[in-house]
């Protein structure tokens, strides 16, 4: 599927689909749309009041246009009220659009929608962003793909001539979002820690980074001990990713993004149980998948900054290799831990793994983990958790979330409550109470960054996967962090 960008009137356009943005509370079509309802005999005033379209953001009605028309369908988008517009009202319409125009069989798609901010760049990107989030299909699993329904093939963005740099933007960072999806998506059989290096290969091949893949025994020498407790009852060896992208010329920052990477995570011998959901538990590797998916899309972008992509992959498994609980491992940093719960995994893949982002000098570290349930029943399927001590880092991310519609909410990092951590034995435990988890878990990967060290941690155990459709991210894996992520870096 093709967006172009065009400066063609919206009276003049032929095609399969002519969608319209309509304000809520749009008594009268005024402008544009009084033109085209004349044009078309007073098609749109009949639609809005037999449908009673009321333009609520994302609702949608669509009507025939008589035969020997240039146009087949007229569709009309709502944009909710004209005060609360924005980019994200921009990339939900976009995605509503191109979900109709697709079941509509819409070869060819026009769109009109207001250009937001005076700024007809990024109000371009992000039409762009909603109609290829919204159209994205995995039928990678199927044996014969899902019935062959007509796909949208070219849609053009009306009263965007000249946008054609945005466009190619939006879709750069759209590659970077589905990458991330297909590896969210894919089943633990199907993406494993040999897989993931493979695809940062493929990553590094494409787009000219660097790569560096620590094998078991250079984290060994590494002394990353909390990494390797977790992957050591795993059949398939563990991998270490470092990813660079570096500018030409000097950089204006030097940032690290780690995501969390566990290809599966069966509990170890603290199992999940019937009932927990470990049948889903090979999204368990989505900070990894959006760490990947943002250096995919960085790599094009080319900002001129420094970014270290970084992730400690491997399984959580059982054998008789596995860790005990009660078990005390050793991190790189020299820290002990008391392992009281080996489902508590991801932090201890993380605390090697920010150890090693630390050292190499970065202005600034973000991890994205799926790290708790807890931090799901603080705030639901949509929202990811920010923890950090620093306020003007918790700032850019904001900023950076809210530009691309990914919502992130700030927890305190309540120091009282490492309290729960202490160890009889050693340094700390890995598992706190369960009031409060996902804060104890922030502060525990806490102890594994030095003080001086901006960082973020952003727990996106809800967001990273969606039960049903919801605006442009359909039902299943939604890639989330990743244009946070390509924003944050671009700021
Ligand atoms: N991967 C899970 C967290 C998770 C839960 C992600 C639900 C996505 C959806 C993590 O490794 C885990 O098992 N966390 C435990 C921590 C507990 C043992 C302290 C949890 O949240 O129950
Ligand atoms: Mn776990
Ligand atoms: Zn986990």
């Amino acid at each position: 599927m093709e967006v172009r960008a065009t400066n063609t009137p919206l009276l003049e356009w032929a095609g399969d689909g002519l969608a319209v943005g309509l304000f809520e509370e749009a008594t009268e079509l005024t402008g544009d749309l009084a033109s085209l309802d004349e044009k078309f005999a007073g098609l749109l005033k009949e639609l809005i009041s037999e449908e009673e379209f009321k333009g609520k953001l994302g609702s949608t009605t669509i009507t025939r246009v008589g035969a020997g028309s240039s146009v087949r369908k007229i569709i009309l988008v709502g944009l909710g009220k004209p005060d609360s517009l924005k980019y994200e009202t921009l990339r939900r319409a976009a995605a509503a659009v191109a979900r109709l125009a697709k079941k509509q069989k819409c070869k060819t798609l026009g769109i009109s929608l207001p250009i937001v901010n005076n700024d007809p760049a990024t109000s371009a990107q992000a039409i762009t962003e909603g109609v290829q989030l919204a159209l994205y299909q995995d039928n990678r699993f199927k044996s014969e793909p899902e019935e062959k329904t007509s796909q949208v093939e070219t849609v053009d963005l009306l009263g965007y001539g000249g946008q054609e740099a945005a466009i190619e933007r939006a879709n750069q960072i759209a590659s970077g979002v589905f990458l991330a999806r297909q590896l969210v998506a894919a089943p633990a059989n199907a993406v494993t820690p040999i897989t993931m290096a493979e695809t940062a290969q493929t990553i590094a091949n494409d787009h000219g980074l660097q790569l560096q893949i620590l094998e078991q025994e250079d984290c060994e020498k590494l002394g990353m001990g909390a990494f390797l407790g977790v992957a050591q009852a795993s059949e398939i060896p563990p991998k270490f990713i470092h990813l660079t992208y570096k500018p030409e010329g000097t950089p204006r920052r030097k940032l690290a993004i780690i995501g969390k990477g566990l290809t599966f995570d069966s509990g170890g011998l603290n199992i999940k149980g019937a009932g927990s959901g470990i049948e889903t538990m090979k999204i368990d590797m989505g900070g990894a998948a959006a760490t990947l998916g943002a250096a995919k899309a960085i790599a094009q972008l080319k900002p001129d900054v420094e970014v270290h992509f970084i992730s400690a992959v491997t399984e959580n498994m059982i054998s008789g290799r596995a860790m005990h609980p009660g078990d005390i491992l050793t991190a790189s940093n020299g820290k002990t831990i008391e392992v009281n719960n080996t489902d508590a995994e991801g932090r201890l893949t993380l605390a090697d793994a920010l150890v090693y982002a630390d050292k190499l000098g970065v202005d600034a570290i973000v991890d994205l983990a799926t790290l708790t349930g807890a931090c799901v029943i603080a705030l639901g399927d949509d929202i990811a958790g920010l923890f950090t001590p620093d306020d003007n880092l918790a700032k850019q991310l904001e900023e950076a979330s809210t530009a691309a519609g990914e919502k992130l909410w700030r927890m305190p990092m309540e120091e009282k409550y490492f309290e729960g951590l202490k160890s009889g034995i050693a340094d700390m435990k890995n598992t706190g109470p369960r009031p409060g988890g996902s804060i104890t878990a922030a502060l525990f990967l806490k102890q594994f960054v030095k003080e001086t060290a901006a960082w973020a941690h952003l727990d996106i155990a809800g967001p990273v996967w969606a039960d049903k459709e919801n605006g442009y991210n359909g039902s299943g894996a939604t890639g989330f962090g990743v244009r946070t992520l390509v924003n944050w870096v671009l700021s």
